[in-house]
């Protein structure tokens, strides 16, 4: 298997290549290249009334760029008003240069490999820039959704990850993002049938799904014509329409309809030049047309441990190489970098937990002591009593998107789909036959 050989020595070269200064210059068309320019929403925030009102404000915001710098947004998303990191520390913008053979520089690697990397990259591809994100969502909306995120955009793997964001960095973040303070919200006004017309009309189901509706709109009129890359672009980053009732008031939501790049310059969504009345119609259809409650997937069913033996070539091929090394990888790896998972990142505290060996994974985590502590001990409370450490954090994940989070444990892999039944009965198993090597 060549691919064995050659994938860590590539990766070195990677390491390699990151840490000549070329990699750390940014390139052109990098994810979050455009945040350079000062993002219009903090701009905004200038005046208010009371100077005393004005300096809390002020001191609001202030606290609130500094969560968002600690808490390294920009590894995921443009338009965080913190520039774009290093390549080595940007998730998003090194999975997408590689896609767009734009990194590594040709002949640096060997061409099977990169193809290799091409096909494995599948998630955190792209995210929604933060652009302007004050001129469309509430800010009500936002702190809730940093708190208790969920998933918005149904082709998008990927969702927001559940970071340690309490209700007052919540608060403080959602004010630096948007700062606007909200206007009178005025009356939702519009025909509903209409609306639905003009959704099948214009194509707008090519992108969007619509989840809840009793029928759902005709999706086969398909006016929309934009390049291949600029369709995936739009399918991948369009919201599932439920959610706009929570994030959008009426008068933006017909605003962003008739024209999306006003109010987000780096908009997804075309411009499908509605007349004010089709804005109108749409919008009051958007917001008011009757949907069922929202089914998020069931808990799958926990399967039983496997008779046959489990190796660690096949758990570390199967997980912890494919997926959770990526943030818990050797500090040695990309400059000192072991991953948000082991040396820290994403605003969590270094947790030690290095999944890249088999001496690495039995070495353990830390615990909020700071002191080591066994992956396979089984927990000692809660729902997942009795559940080895390792396997709970996988079945936390199977929980948190079913809309059932595990107080106390982060669902892994972080923000990622949840692994199958078959993957974490995989590793039970491993686990309960004494981790053999
Ligand atoms: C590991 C990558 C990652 C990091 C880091 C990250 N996000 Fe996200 N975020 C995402 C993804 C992916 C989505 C899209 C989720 C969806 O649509 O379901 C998202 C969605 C969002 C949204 C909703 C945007 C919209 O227009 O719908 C906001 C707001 C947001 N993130 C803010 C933040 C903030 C603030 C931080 C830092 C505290 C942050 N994100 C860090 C991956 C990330
Ligand atoms: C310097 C470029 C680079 C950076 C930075 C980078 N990755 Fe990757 N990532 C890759 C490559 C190359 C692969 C595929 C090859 C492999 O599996 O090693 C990959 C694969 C992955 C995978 C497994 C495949 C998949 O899509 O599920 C995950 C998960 C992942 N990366 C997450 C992350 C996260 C999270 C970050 C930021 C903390 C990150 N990556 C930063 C280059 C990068
Ligand atoms: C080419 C794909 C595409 C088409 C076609 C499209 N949209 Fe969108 N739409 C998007 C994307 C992508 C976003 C998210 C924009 C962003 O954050 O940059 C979006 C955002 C929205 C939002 C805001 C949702 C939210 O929760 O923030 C609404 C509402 C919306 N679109 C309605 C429509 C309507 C109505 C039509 C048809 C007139 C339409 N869209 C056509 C891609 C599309
Ligand atoms: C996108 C990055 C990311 C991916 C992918 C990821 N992790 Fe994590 N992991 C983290 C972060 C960040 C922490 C620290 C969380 C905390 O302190 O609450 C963590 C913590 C852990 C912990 C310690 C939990 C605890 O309670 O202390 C375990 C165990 C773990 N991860 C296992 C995994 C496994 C297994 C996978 C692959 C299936 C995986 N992780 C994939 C980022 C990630």
């Amino acid at each position: 298997m060549t691919s064995r050989i050659s994938l860590p020595l590539a990766l070195c070269l990677l390491a390699v290549l990151l840490s000549s200064p070329a990699c750390k210059r940014p390139t052109k068309r990098r994810p979050g290249a455009e945040t350079k320019a000062k993002p219009a929403a903090i701009r905004s925030v200038a005046l208010t009334p009371q100077p005393a009102q004005a300096r809390a404000t002020a001191a609001l915001v202030a606290r609130g760029k500094q969560l968002v710098a600690q808490y390294q947004c920009n590894r995921c998303h443009a338009g965080s008003g913190h520039g774009t990191p290093p390549l080595a520390k940007n998730c998003v913008g090194c999975h997408a240069e590689i896609l767009a053979d734009r990194f590594p520089p040709a002949g640096k690697v060997k061409p099977d490999v990169v193809a290799k990397w091409k096909r494995e990259i599948v998630d955190l591809t792209m995210a929604p820039s933060l652009t302007s994100t004050g001129a469309r969502v509430r800010r009500a909306w936002l702190a809730k959704f940093l708190q208790r995120p969920h998933d918005l955009r149904p082709k998008l793997s990927a969702t927001m990850p559940r970071f340690v964001i309490d209700a007052e960095a919540a608060r403080a973040i959602a004010a630096y993002l948007a700062p606007q303070a909200a206007p009178a919200t005025s009356a939702v006004e519009g025909d509903l049938r209409h609306g639905r017309a003009v959704l099948a009309a214009k194509g707008c189901m090519t992108c969007h799904t619509f989840s809840g509706l009793p029928s759902p709109v005709d999706a086969t009129q398909i006016p929309v014509k934009l390049s291949a890359e600029a369709t995936t672009r739009g399918i991948m980053l369009a919201p599932d329409l439920r959610h706009a009732r929570e994030r959008l008031r009426y008068d933006t939501l017909v605003a962003w309809l008739r024209e999306p790049t006003k109010l987000k310059r780096d908009s997804a969504m075309p411009d499908l030049k509605l007349s004010a009345a089709e804005a109108r119609d749409a919008a009051a259809f958007i917001l008011r047309a009757y949907l069922a409650p929202a089914k998020l997937p069931t808990v799958p069913a926990r399967l039983p441990l496997l008779k046959r033996a489990v190796s660690w070539a096949e758990v570390e091929k199967k997980l912890f190489k494919r997926i959770c090394w990526h943030c818990h990888s050797e500090p040695a790896y990309a400059r000192g970098d072991g991953g948000p998972g082991n040396t820290g990142g994403f605003g969590f505290k270094p947790r030690g937990v290095n999944l890249a060996s088999y001496e690495a994974v039995a070495s353990g985590r830390l615990d909020d002591k700071g002191e080591r502590e066994s992956l396979f001990r089984p927990l000692a409370s809660g729902p997942l009593k009795g559940v080895p450490r390792i396997a709970a954090v996988l079945l936390a994940r199977q929980r948190e998107v079913s809309g059932k989070p595990v107080p106390g444990l982060r669902g892994m892999p972080l923000g990622l789909p949840p692994m199958s039944p078959q993957d974490i009965q995989l590793v039970e198993s491993w686990v309960a036959q004494g981790r053999p090597r």
